[in-house]
């Protein structure tokens, strides 16, 4: 995907990208925008999805297989937070293990330093972010450019397999699931050798409240991404390099 295919994209919503880190922080630096700056036009690409859907499953394999795509998980960032102790781990930590969203402020600060500190010229795969509609205002308030937000489909019935079967490499962050997608060495991750985890919100009771809060919570923004006609839909209950393929037909 280069930047020309990237401006005739849906239309709608076509980026004006900088090129390259010295304009990009230029860019930014113009400032303005209801956030108190404008991070430039980066390009973003939302995935939404309910928990278990395979958001960073895909986001994380295309962005290893392009490289002018990144990645970029609010629940990485967070728990990432808790890991090492930060105040906003600590607060942000009682929500996770319950299932609820934390506090819009907390996670948007998260997200805003990210945006404000990254530059260059790649399309930023958003997984995770915004998960309510207040969210969404936040994020239209940075003065990004939302070029699609991809929903990747799935019934809430095979969501418990997947979340239950999930393990997770504490150091690298790469998913792997018991049976779906297991390593080749059982509990330990094929990239770096760590022993594999599985994350304490992925129980049964959990998964129904994030399941649960998912359909009160983030549905909402299907339509209000669909009214600004950067909707789109990828069937997720398909192979994993199926999905992917899908989805990337989509940017
Ligand atoms: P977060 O980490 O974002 O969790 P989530 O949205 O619940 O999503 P998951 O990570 O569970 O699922 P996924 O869609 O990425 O699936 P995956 O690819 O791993 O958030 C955790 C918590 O942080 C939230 O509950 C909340 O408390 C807080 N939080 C985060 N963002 C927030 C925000 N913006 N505001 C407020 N609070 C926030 O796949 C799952 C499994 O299935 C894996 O094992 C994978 O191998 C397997 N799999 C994936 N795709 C397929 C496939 N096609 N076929 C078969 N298996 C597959």
């Amino acid at each position: 995907m280069d930047s020309a295919s990237a401006a005739t994209l849906n239309g709608a919503c076509a980026p004006k990208r900088a090129n390259g880190a010295a304009e990009s922080r230029a860019a930014l630096l113009r400032g303005g925008g209801g956030f108190g700056i404008i991070y430039g036009a980066m390009d973003i690409v939302i995935l939404l999805g309910a928990p278990g859907s395979g958001k960073g499953t895909v986001a994380g394999k295309l962005a290893a297989d392009n490289a002018n795509l990144s990645h970029v998980s609010s629940g990485d960032l967070l728990r990432e937070a808790i890991a090492k102790g930060t105040a906003a781990g600590l607060e942000a930590k009682g929500y996770m293990e319950k299932g609820e969203l934390v506090p819009d402020a907390l996670i948007a600060a998260m997200i805003k330093d990210v945006v404000s500190a990254t530059t260059g010229d790649k399309t930023m795969l958003l997984d995770g972010f915004p998960r309510n509609l207040a969210q969404a205002e936040i994020l239209a308030q940075m003065g990004v450019s939302v070029r699609a937000a991809v929903l990747i489909d799935v019934p809430d019935d095979i969501i418990l397999g997947r979340i239950l079967g999930r393990r997770t490499c504490p150091n690298c962050k790469a998913g792997y699931h018991v049976t779906n997608l297991p390593p080749k060495v059982e509990g330990i991750c094929d990239k770096c050798g760590t022993r594999l985890t599985i994350r304490k919100d992925d129980n049964p009771d959990t998964v129904q409240d994030r399941l649960a809060v998912y359909h009160r919570q983030t549905e909402p923004l299907i339509e209000y991404y669909g009214a600004k006609g950067i909707l789109r839909k990828v069937d997720g209950n398909a192979d994993i390099e199926v999905v992917a393929k899908a989805f990337m037909e989509q940017l």
